[in-house]
């Protein structure tokens, strides 16, 4: 099946998104869609997938005019849509939703719940993900739920299959599963839409690419006659400066130690300590129990054994609040869920955690409340209409920038980013980075939580590697690098890394 879109316009109120865009996909190819954030990449996707119509332009399919009302005709004109933000029905069992909308019914007209079972552990099994059918939704880790949404498109037998950002919260070699997956379809015909941000994936899997730069169409080829570089440089229109990001700290003054830390389920007996201005990365595999350790050093996960010092006081902590009066920051990792309050405005959730500071008998200080947040819009380049608009109206990567400015605000003495760079463009990521090391040389303690090696390697100035709920070693300084980490990572130990490769 071959999908055409022809000089395709999308305006939201007075702000043109879309201007004069042709795109294609082929079956059989997998062809990248790329650009900055906010260059109109979902809204172009959503076009596809029925969310929203076009104001003008046209849509072929096979060179017949199609045009879909709805999510439902354009899933039934072949075309699956695995949504940047992820969309699943909490309140479901993993095979529930894999199946809905096309539910399996047996004779009598009874839904087949065993045959759908065995369908979804079929298909797990086959990929080797350890995944029971019945797990609630709402009981899965962000990655995983990713994991699922990817199953559930793949089990539609679309002929076109739309992925937004379906690797964000993925490590390495799950990623390498998801493209293997990805390969056998396109050998089987399926035309793939890849949008990331990750340069580096697109140039493995993808055949041809395609990039938007403020909702027009800058640049149209050949993977194999383009670079990571070139890509980049086609999305952000001029060169970018990469800087090294090593940099000394003060080993002194701990910030923050916890030692003999377990829960009853996601990690066992995790001892660490970071200092202030250090940057410490901490990384594992699918299940490693990093989300759920910070989680419960931030006071939203619920009860721990061990003990945790917040500049060498014990402290106990129970709550939010409790631990951002100890000057501990934390941003989540899954946006959607944890992020943002979706029926807020920008500003609102971009001072969130500030407000306390604005107000004054029962009065908020809204001159303070705008010039902090216009502050942090400037230093991150968040792309807004206006700040009175809902978070929501935003694009994925600039409402990652919000999540970022509400903290950065709040003056924490350690800051805990889980995924900070999620879904945020090349651009971004380096203006991020750059925020990071500002705060660490200023004396904040900040770790990183991340499943990319690539980005622990640039940013940290150690990393921990957790395995299964417990830290199985410590790298650090020039020596850091992949090899080490994925050999921890898949449960080595400390004594085997920097050994002969084999
Ligand atoms: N429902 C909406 N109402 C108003 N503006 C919108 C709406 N949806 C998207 N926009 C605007 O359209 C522009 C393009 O957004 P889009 O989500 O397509 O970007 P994107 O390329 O997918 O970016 P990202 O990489 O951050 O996901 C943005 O400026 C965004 O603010
Ligand atoms: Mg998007």
């Amino acid at each position: 099946m071959t999908l055409e879109m022809q000089d395709i316009c999308k305006s939201f109120g007075v702000v043109r998104v879309l201007k004069n865009v042709d795109f294609s996909v082929r079956g059989g190819e997998i062809r990248a869609l790329i650009g900055e954030n906010g260059a109109g990449k979902s809204t172009l996707m959503n076009l596809l997938g029925g969310v929203l119509q076009p104001d003008s332009g046209r849509m072929l399919l096979d060179g017949n005019p199609v045009s879909f009302r709805n999510p439902a005709e354009s899933l039934s004109a072949g075309i699956a849509f695995i949504h940047q933000e992820l969309n699943l029905i909490n309140d479901l069992t993993i095979y529930e939703n894999m199946f809905i909308g096309r539910e399996l019914k047996k004779k009598n007209g009874l839904l087949d719940a065993d045959a759908m079972r065995r369908q979804t552990q079929e298909i797990f099994d086959k990929m080797d993900f350890h995944l029971n059918p019945m797990t609630m939704v709402r009981d899965l880790d962000a990655s995983y739920k990713q994991i699922v949404e990817i199953f559930r498109a793949l089990m539609r037998n679309a002929s076109i299959i739309i992925m937004d950002e379906p690797t964000v919260s993925l490590t390495d070699s799950e990623v390498e599963r998801v493209f293997d997956m990805m390969r056998t379809l396109k050998q089987h015909g399926v035309g793939i839409v890849f949008i990331s941000h990750k340069l580096g994936e697109v140039m493995t899997i993808c055949d041809r690419f395609i990039v938007l730069r403020d909702g027009v169409m800058v640049k149209d080829g050949l993977i194999s006659e383009t670079s990571t570089h070139d890509l980049a440089h086609h999305m952000v229109g001029h060169e970018l400066h990469i800087e090294s990001a090593r940099r000394d700290y003060e080993r002194e003054r701990e910030i923050l130690r916890v030692e003999n830390l377990s829960d009853e389920t996601a990690f066992r007996g995790v001892s660490f300590a970071v200092h202030a201005g250090e940057v410490l990365g901490v990384t594992g595999l699918l299940g490693d129990g990093r989300s759920e350790l910070f989680q419960t050093i931030f006071g939203v996960r619920g009860n721990y054994e061990g003990q945790i010092y917040v500049e060498r006081e014990p402290v106990q902590i129970s709550s939010a609040m409790q631990s951002r009066r100890l000057g501990i920051g934390y941003v989540p990792r899954n946006r959607k869920e944890n992020g943002i309050l979706r029926d807020m405005s920008i500003l609102e959730n971009g001072s969130i955690v500030t407000l306390p500071e604005y107000q004054h008998r029962g009065l908020i200080d809204r001159v303070r409340q705008n010039l902090d947040f216009d502050r942090q819009v400037e230093q991150l380049h968040i792309k807004l209409g206006k700040k009175s608009d809902l978070i929501t109206s935003l694009s994925g990567g600039n409402q990652q920038k919000v999540v970022l400015a509400k903290w950065l605000n709040a003056n924490p003495k350690i800051l805990v980013l889980d995924n900070p760079t999620q879904g945020v463009d090349v651009g971004a990521k380096e203006e991020i980075y750059h925020i990071i090391l500002k705060l660490a040389g200023a004396g904040v303690a900040i770790v990183v939580l991340s499943s990319e090696v690539q980005e622990i390697i640039r940013l940290c100035d150690r990393a921990l590697v957790m395995y299964h709920g417990r830290m199985l070693g410590e790298v650090c300084g020039d020596t850091m690098n992949e090899r080490d980490i994925m050999r921890l990572a898949t449960g080595g130990t400390s004594a085997e890394i920097g050994g002969e490769n084999e």
